[in-house]
């Protein structure tokens, strides 16, 4: 199936009033997605106020940091207090620390130099293929094009809730397989996958380690087939369920500003990347935090 963010309207809401939260000044964004307006990542963060900015990232499910000037360190002091990093599995793209990874259209002797460099890339979850996929994706902006290559974020949380009880109750014990074959990229399905490309099966709907919430935990990109069941109803079903979950209503579609540091949960969020400029730099360090095995 070939990508359709092409034709996906721009969501175009605005944030909610400025809150405070326990000292955190907050944007919220509908569905999902919370701006933070007075962290400072370049500082050692207070444990007071990283707890807060934590409920505030379970509650909005995607938060950006706007206007951080940080070193790689930094962010790597910040990533490792939510977590344990994952190490790079693609050698070629590491960073400065095997955790880090950067994502660029920049190119050396007329080659691409990192990871995911061509536009569009389909809504997925970042490692759902691997038995214990990433809890948190943490990616800083270093240059940006002028326009498109904003990332947009299902809440797979709304999605869930949002089915009606028969489909509920019948997708309830379900598993998927996903499988990603990084050799086919990520702005399209491949139509077949290479025997060896990474894969696992987790359940379809999975809940939240921390809030107890249901996600509906699959993805167009790497969710292949629901286990156990004929293949044409497989894909009716999951077809139905991508259309679900990228819903425009269930989308916030964050626009880059230099200097955003963002932090996606992908246990309750699926996301996408729009087309930009290849001819614009769009320059990221990622980091992404190992999550639990879907349960
Ligand atoms: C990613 O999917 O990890 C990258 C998203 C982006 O470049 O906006």
């Amino acid at each position: 199936m070939t990508i359709q963010l092409a034709d996906f309207p721009e969501v175009t809401k605005g944030p909610g009033k400025p809150e405070t939260y326990k000292g955190v000044q907050i944007l919220r964004h509908d569905p999902c997605g919370a701006e933070i307006l007075n962290v400072d990542l370049a500082q050692p963060t207070a444990d007071g106020t990283f707890q807060a900015v934590m409920d505030i990232w379970h509650e909005s499910l995607v938060i950006c940091f706007r206007n951080q000037d940080i070193t790689a360190e930094d962010q790597l002091r910040f990533g490792r207090r939510v977590g344990d990093l994952s190490v790079i599995h693609t050698p070629e793209f590491k960073g400065e620390d095997p955790a880090i990874m950067y994502i660029s259209n920049v190119k050396e002797n007329g080659e691409y130099v990192h990871a995911l460099p061509v536009g569009e890339m389909m809504f997925h979850i970042d490692q759902c293929y691997q038995q214990r996929p990433a809890k948190a994706t943490i990616l800083y902006s270093i240059k940006i094009p002028k326009a498109g290559g904003n990332t947009l974020f299902c809440d797979l949380q709304r999605a869930y809730d949002t089915l009606d009880e028969k489909t509920k109750e019948f997708i309830a014990g379900l598993k998927v397989l996903h499988v990603y074959d990084y050799d086919a990229g990520a702005t399209h399905t491949a139509a077949t996958v290479a025997d060896d490309a990474p894969r696992y099966v987790h359940p379809l709907v999975r809940t939240h380690p921390v809030t107890g919430r249901k996600s509906l935990y699959v993805n167009r990109l790497m969710s292949r087939e629901i286990v156990g069941m004929d293949r044409a109803e497989s894909d009716r079903l999951l077809g139905r369920l991508f259309d679900h979950i990228e819903n425009p209503d269930f989308v916030y579609e964050h626009h880059w500003k230099l200097g955003d540091l963002l932090m996606w949960d992908n246990r309750c969020t699926a996301h996408a990347r729009r087309d930009f400029d290849p001819t614009e730099d769009r320059l990221m360090r990622r980091l992404t935090v190992l999550g639990e095995q879907p349960v």
